[in-house]
């Protein structure tokens, strides 16, 4: 029998309607279209106006965009992973919901919270049911509604975020396509830059804490920049390394949408060509979870069979790493 890898074989996403410009953030605290543009490389994101809705209408959405795209029966699905930082509530998993919406009737569903890296580290827990021969179809969202933990107060954090989900399904492949190998880090010396610091059992959430504000993100963002620039890079360079990849060999960098500097230094690092790098952070800013696969939907029919995919992110925690994939197939 060949040996069975993971591939993945389709694709969806959504980003909700609403539209936050610069222009608009220029009326909410002190900044201006320049400077973000510059520093960051956004010019807007998306924002789920709607307050009764969570991350799981956005994760509902982009299944059922895969879904609606590739015919798949969602009944045949066995595993429906979530990779968010916002779960609709802290208790239940939010996957579990989702699963249940999308008709995954047959599916068990779970959570994993990761931060940024939460859909990269997902990659690698799909790809290994598919590898071990347990499941057969895995369906793996990153969602987040990022504008629920953003105060919009703060220009240090409200600039860069945004709210969308995307999600692929990972199959067996038998030609050796898909996944091929991965080097996933993280470091605990990240959590006192990156955090929310109330909500959670070390600081439960109280009249004191909303008033501090501790339920928002906060981030030292100069030094998670620094961080985030050498991590994701190293990462790219040594995944290259260890599969014998020059420059030439790799087709695509697909990488986690914080800040286009960081992705260029890493790009740079990497010695790719700008052609290579995929970029969309102009349009929805850092969704979290939601920045790889909205890369692969944006991206899709530019894929051919056989192209090499290094994917790469960076986040609290500090999380990071890097995946190296082989494309599966050409969108008709
Ligand atoms: O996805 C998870 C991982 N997260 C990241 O990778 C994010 C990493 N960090 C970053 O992307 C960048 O650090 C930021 C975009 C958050 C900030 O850019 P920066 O170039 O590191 O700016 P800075 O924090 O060093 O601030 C430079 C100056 C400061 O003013 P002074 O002290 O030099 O007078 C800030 O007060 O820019 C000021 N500033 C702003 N000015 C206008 C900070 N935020 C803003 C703003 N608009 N929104």
């Amino acid at each position: 029998m060949n040996t069975i890898t993971a591939a993945i074989t389709a694709v969806g996403a959504y980003v909700p309607d609403f539209v936050l410009s610069n222009k608009v953030l220029e009326t909410l605290v002190d900044t201006n279209d320049e400077w973000i543009t510059s520093r960051t490389g956004i010019k807007e994101r998306r924002i789920l106006k709607d307050d009764t809705k969570g991350t799981s209408y956005l994760a509902i959405k982009a299944a059922e965009d895969l879904i609606a795209k590739s015919n798949i029966n969602p009944a045949e699905i066995d595993l429906v992973l979530l990779g968010t930082t916002t779960p609709d509530m802290p208790v239940a998993a939010t996957a579990v919901y989702v699963a249940s919406q999308i008709g995954a009737v047959n599916a068990f569903a779970y959570d994993l919270q990761a931060a940024c890296s939460s859909f990269l580290y997902g990659m690698s827990t799909a790809a290994a049911y598919i590898e071990s021969g347990r499941y057969k179809k895995v369906l793996l969202i990153g969602a987040d509604k990022m504008s629920s933990i953003i105060d919009y107060t703060d220009r240090a954090t409200c600039i860069i975020f945004g709210d969308g989900a995307g999600a692929v399904l990972f199959e067996p492949n038998y030609e050796g396509l898909g996944f091929q190998d991965q080097y996933l880090r993280s470091d605990g010396i990240g959590r006192e830059f990156l955090k929310i610091e109330a909500g959670g059992s070390l600081l439960p959430a109280s009249k004191e804490t909303v008033e501090n504000r501790q339920h928002y993100v906060f981030q030292d963002g100069k030094t998670v920049f620094k961080y985030a620039v050498s991590g994701m890079a190293d990462v790219s360079e040594k995944i290259m390394e260890r599969n014998n990849l020059t420059k030439e060999d790799v087709n695509w960098l697909v990488a986690h949408q914080a800040n286009k500097r960081i992705i260029d230094a890493t790009a740079h690092r990497m010695g790719l060509d700008e052609s290579k790098v995929l970029v969309n952070i102009q349009k929805y800013g850092n969704t979290t979870s939601g920045t790889l696969p909205l890369l692969l939907n944006d991206f899709e029919k530019q894929f051919k069979k056989g192209d090499n995919l290094i994917f790469a992110a960076f986040g609290g925690g500090f999380t990071w790493g890097s995946i190296y994939m082989k494309w599966a197939y050409d969108k008709q």
